[in-house]
Formats: C-alpha cells, structure tokens, sequence
C-alpha cells in the first residue's frame, strides 16, 4: 500500500471513531466524503486492497464497551453516496445492467435522508423487546432501556402483523429541541446528530427520558412473515401500525429524482430537523432482494448528498485566539448571515499563511462554507473592501503581551509567555477537565474561565482542592448548594483516574488520547513514566533514546516531552497533582506476550509483596485474579502459611508456584 493511501486510511478510521464512538465528529461530512472518494480512486488503479478494503467497507465503530451487544440477525449496512446528475444516471444504469433490463425507467421510493443515527427494533409476539444501534454494523450496542422512553415507540404491534419482525428507521433530535438542550446545559453538542447520539447511548435510560429523542422509520430487518411487496406499501404498514414515516417522503420515477432532489434542497432549511440528501430506494422489493448488496452497502439504495451550502457576508475583523499550547489561532469576524438555516457569526481562518493566501482583508466581502457542523470556512474573496490594508498577524500575544514566535517550518504562531500567560493556563484546564481527560461533569468552559479569573483556580491541582471550598462555590451568582454539592461530587468521582487519562489531560503538545495510550502502556505506571521522562530531557541519553523509539512516538513528540519535563513547574504540578488524586497503572504493551496474559490466578498465604500489588502486577499483565479455587484456576501462587487454598489446589491437581516463580513468570 502506497503511504498516501495509508495516511487517507488512517484518517478515515480516526473520523469514523470520532463520529459513532464518541460522537464527536473531527471533520465535516463533506471533507469526510471527500476523502473516501479518494481512496476508492486510489484503489481502484491498485490491484492489493484486501486490508484497505476492510476500512472502507467498515460502517460505524465497534459498539462501545459500556453497553451489552446486540448481534444483528441482518447486518445493518451504510449506503453509496452520489453528489449530482451525472452520478446518478450511473447508479441507475448499474442497476439496470445488473438485472438485464433494458431501458425502462426504474421506480424509486424517494426519502429525505435524516441526520441521526439508525436504529433496529425487535418486535417478538407483537411486543417490542429489543432495540439496538448499529455499530459495526454486525454487532451493535443494546438501547432497549433507552428506547422506552421514547413516548412515540409503538409498544406492540397490531394482530396480523408478523410474529417476529425487526424495523429499523433513524433516531434524531429536532433542530428546535437541539438549541433547547444546549441553552440548558453547559457542555454543548456540536450538532443535533451528536445531540441524538449522545442523549441515546446513555447508561442511565433516566437521562434519555430528559431528552427529546424523535424515530422516523424507515426500513426493514429480518421478518418471519413478509410484509408488502413494495417499499412503499411496506413504509404505508409501518405508519398503520403507529410508527412514525417521513411525510416527505414520495414514489417518483427516475427521471422525476433530479427535481425531488432540488425541491427538498430548498425545503432543507425550513424544515425541523437536520438532513443531508435523499435516498432513493428500488420501489419492488423483488428486485431489492435480486440486486442485493455489495460491500457496506445495498445496490437498490443510494444517498444523494446535498453540497455543503454557502453564503456571502461582510468580513468585520479577524481576531486572534490563543489556544493552550499558545498557538495563535485567527478567526473572522462576521456580520452575522444564514447559511442554511443556521446563523453563522465566525469562521475560521486556520493560520497566517493562510489569511495570506486568500489576501482576506477586514472590510471585504468574502464567500463562506458551512459543511454539516463543524466551523464554517472562508472560502475567499467575492469583493475587496474600499479601504482595506492587508492584515498584519500580530508578533505578541494579544492577551499577555509576551513575543510569539514561529519555529522553523511550524505553519502556526505561537505565545512565549507559556503558564504566565492566563489564556494558555485557562485553556489548559478546559482541557484538563474535558471529556478524554479528566471528564468533570460541570467543570466546562464557563466555569473554569470563572474561576481562574477570581482566582479560585490558578492551576489543575487547584481543582481538586475545590472540594474544600463548596461553602463558597454555592455562594457564588449562578450557583446554589446543588450544583455546589454536585460539583464537588463530580470532582471526587475523578480522584482516581487511569494512566493514559492522565498523560492526556497533562495538554503536553503533540500528545493526543493515542499517544498517551502509546505512553502509559510502555511504561505502565505514573512513576516509571515519570522517571523516564524526567531522565529523557538529557538529549542522547538512554531514555530519551528508547521514548523516541517507541512505535508511533519517535523523536519529535519525545523532543516535546522533553521540554514538559525540563521545566520546574511543570514538574511542581505533577507533583502537586499526584497529592491530590491516584493515578492508576495501565495494562503493559507486552500483555499478549506474557505468560500470565489471559490465565486466571489465586493468591494465598503472606507474600512479600503486598496482596493488592500482586493483584495489579498479575492483572496488569492480562491475568484474571481471584479468591478462589477450582478447576478453572490455572496457577495458586503460594505464600508462608496457606491454608485450605493450598489443600485444594492440591487435590485439584493445579499448577503451584512459589512466590518467586510468579515473580520470575511475570518479570518483576
Ligand atoms: S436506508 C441498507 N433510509 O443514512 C440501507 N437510511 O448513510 C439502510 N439514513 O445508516 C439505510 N435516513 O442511518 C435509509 N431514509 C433513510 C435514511 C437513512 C437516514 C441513514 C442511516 C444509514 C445512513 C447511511
């Protein structure tokens, strides 16, 4: 595989876990799009696509850990996209190829595609029993409890209506419904797909039932009976049964598609919830049945996408934000303009190269794109401003002060001032609080700039000495003793945090939650990691060398790390933070590879290591540890005075070990 290829690939599954596992999309639809297309163009000039194939023809992510799965008895699949005419007119010939037909328009059940995330519901004896997500598409995560609360879920199905039969549709929060659930709460989802997503895969059904979750149905699973012989019948049962289906949606001919397609991309905006094309579905579910599936998706669907919707407004002024590493980051200023259904305000301009690039001036009339959710982009100029100059990107930090300087061939500007600059402090702890690192509940970005500029917080440690100060915190305007007691709340439940969370949380440049995963797993534990890095910021010495050696480190993040440790009240903070919380030991790099991976062990007798230790050492080597006896035990480990454990392993026939052959299997 060509590393192009590799680069597109690795993006594409980076993208798909940011948007169906932690619902937290990286980029927009459109770059997401965009970037599929080029893989498939790629490989398709190339003839070894076997591993390449399995990420394109991944749909979703594997379901999330937190939730008992569900094996779908019919895969749950994605669908081709086509972006115009031309890409349709193709669709439809492949079709007609596949079947022999001849020139005969073919028949389409055409239906808005709703930006949410799909659902399966299992009716057995007329009784809905089970609903779950798609996730990977073969397995997915069990919502049942989540989808009760849904008051629009038909509980059961009419006499008549099959014996066991699976419908699937798609489960979305209106736009209205979306802005009303950011207003009341701190964190904000980025868009109402997210919202839906998020509000759904919760563990407490108690927190979905606060939301206002939406089902449109629309598609069928496995069926002991069948239900129509057309797609269209079958949407007309699904609405006489109580479910709810798109009333946009139409059975039109081919050539009627384009303008279905026009007609519902004006409508778009005025509707009251997201969507992002069309799908146009074989009306005859026996053709559906004989055109079949290839890949991840049907050959009798297909989604015709929307383009990304633009619009022109006056730019105002282009202002400068410092992020937490001090990267000096433009944004524009807009006067405020709807681009499709959404009030757009700012845009970003990445960089100084780029501003540079598109020569944008404040005072100029510039075109912007909004693609699904992320932050709209300028696209360039339409028309230059009457007395514009070219802006200059400023050399300090517009918030301390402080010189800011670009290295070498960095694309970005950054401030010097590091943590006396209070825009990097600040920034940093959103950061040390947000979702992959510390994860406190309340602790958004309001709250902490609050509390940093009153100086309640001045530092991360300082958030764990909050606890002291509930007094205080429910005194403050806004607050009250709840959301006191809650916060407090929230930040004890973090006081023990995994490795990996914690070097993340740290905000060190360049190490991102795969990173710290890389780092925690090398060297398992808070202080070892400590130690190396420590000794890593002499450049050539023996830890530096193996930090840099590390698979997918290498030398630039090490240099990095380097210079986090190199400075004294970096480690003052850590130190002060290890005060404050316990930072639990990761699962080693080598766990396949160690003889105790995947056996399962019981401790008995006085070891000279202590019970707990023995436990984390065993269990952080991927062995099962537990308290007693019986056949499945595969090793006793047998200290100074054992009792009846020993006497049945004994009897059991198992394998024993001294404390110095289990300290010799696990390499301590
Ligand atoms: S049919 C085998 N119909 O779009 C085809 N999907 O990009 C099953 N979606 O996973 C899907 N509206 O979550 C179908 N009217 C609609 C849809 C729709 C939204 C979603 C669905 C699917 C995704 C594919």
């Amino acid at each position: 595989m060509t590393s192009e290829l590799e680069a597109i690939l690795a993006r594409i599954k980076a993208a798909n876990l940011a948007y169906h596992t932690q619902d937290s999309p990286i980029m927009t639809d459109a770059d997401y799009d965009a970037l599929r297309r080029q893989a498939e163009a790629m490989l398709a000039a190339q003839s070894e696509p076997t591993e390449a194939r399995t990420t394109l023809d991944d749909v979703g992510a594997a379901a999330d850990q937190k939730f008992s799965k569900i094996t779908h008895a019919v895969p749950m699949l994605s669908l081709d996209n086509v972006f115009g005419t031309e890409e349709f007119t193709e669709f439809c010939a492949r079709i007609r190829r596949f079947l022999g037909l001849n020139d005969a328009p073919l028949r389409f059940v055409a239906e808005p595609k709703i930006d949410g995330l799909s659902i399966s519901l299992t009716y057995e004896a007329r009784k809905f029993v089970r609903a779950a997500t798609r996730g990977d598409g073969t397995q997915g995560e069990d919502v049942t409890a989540n989808l009760l609360t849904l008051p629009t879920l038909p509980r059961s199905l009419p006499p008549g209506a099959p014996e066991r039969i699976e419908i699937r549709g798609e489960i979305y929060m209106s736009k209205a419904d979306f802005l009303a659930l950011n207003n009341a709460q701190e964190r904000k989802f980025a868009n109402p797909r997210n919202a839906a997503a998020g509000s759904l895969r919760q563990l407490d059904p108690a927190i979905t039932a606060t939301r206002k979750l939406s089902l449109f149905a629309y598609a069928q699973g496995e069926t002991a009976a069948p239900v129509a012989t057309t797609h269209w019948a079958y949407l007309e049962r699904l609405k006489d049964w109580g479910f709810s289906v798109n009333p946009l949606s139409a059975q039109i001919d081919e050539p009627q598609a384009a303008s279905f397609q026009e007609k519902l991309g004006l409508a778009r905006s005025q509707l009251a919830y997201d969507i992002d094309g069309v799908v146009y579905k074989i009306d005859d579910l026996m053709l559906q049945s004989r055109l079949g599936f290839v890949g991840r998706a049907p050959r009798w669907a297909v989604a015709w996408k929307f383009p990304a919707e633009r619009a022109s407004t006056l730019l105002e002024a282009i202002e400068i934000q410092v992020g937490r590493t001090g990267a000096l980051t433009p944004r524009a200023r807009l006067t405020p303009v709807n681009v499709g259904g959404v009030l757009v305000q700012y845009a970003t301009l990445h960089n100084e190269d780029e501003i540079a690039r598109k020569d944008v001036r404040p005072g100029d009339i510039v075109e912007l794109q909004r693609a699904g959710d992320v932050i709209p982009q300028i696209l360039g100029r339409l028309q230059r401003g009457e007395t514009t100059t070219p802006f200059i990107f400023p050399d300090r930090c517009p918030v301390c002060g402080s010189l800011a300087v670009r290295d070498n061939d960095d694309v970005v500007r950054r401030c010097t001032g590091g943590l006396t600059c209070p825009a990097q402090v600040s920034e940093r702890l959103i950061h040390f609080c947000s979702r992959g690192a510390f994860d406190i509940e309340g602790m958004g970005e309001k709250t902490i700039v609050e509390f940093f500029r009153d100086g309640l917080i001045t530092a991360a440690p300082d958030i764990f000495r909050l606890t002291h100060q509930e007094a205080a915190i429910a005194a403050r305007e806004g607050w009250g003793k709840l959301s006191a007691r809650n916060l407090i709340a929230a930040i004890e439940s973090r006081r023990v945090i995994p490795l990996p969370r914690f070097i993340f949380a740290l905000g060190i440049r360049h190490v991102g939650e795969t990173n710290a995963k890389l780092l925690a797993r090398h060297y398992t534990s808070y202080q070892s990691w400590r130690a190396a890095m420590q000794a890593a910021t002499i450049i050539g010495s023996d830890e530096r060398l193996e930090l840099g050696s590390i698979s997918g480190i290498g030398p630039i993040i090490a240099t990095d790390l380097a210079a986090f440790f190199a400075e004294p009240h970096n480690l003052a903070t850590l130190d002060a933070l290890a005060a404050e919380i316990t930072i639990a030991d990761a699962p080693s790099a080598g766990i396949s590879e160690s003889p105790l991976a995947g056996k399962t062990i019981v401790f008995t007798g006085t070891l000279s290591m202590a019970r707990p230790e023995a436990k984390a050492r065993a269990e952080a080597l991927g062995a099962k540890v537990t308290e007693s006896v019986s056949k499945k035990t595969d090793y006793v480990v047998i200290g100074a005075e054992a009792g009846s454990k020993a006497k049945k392993a004994a009897e059991l026939g198992l394998t024993t070990l001294t404390e110095d052959e289990f300290r010799a299997l696990a390499g301590l």
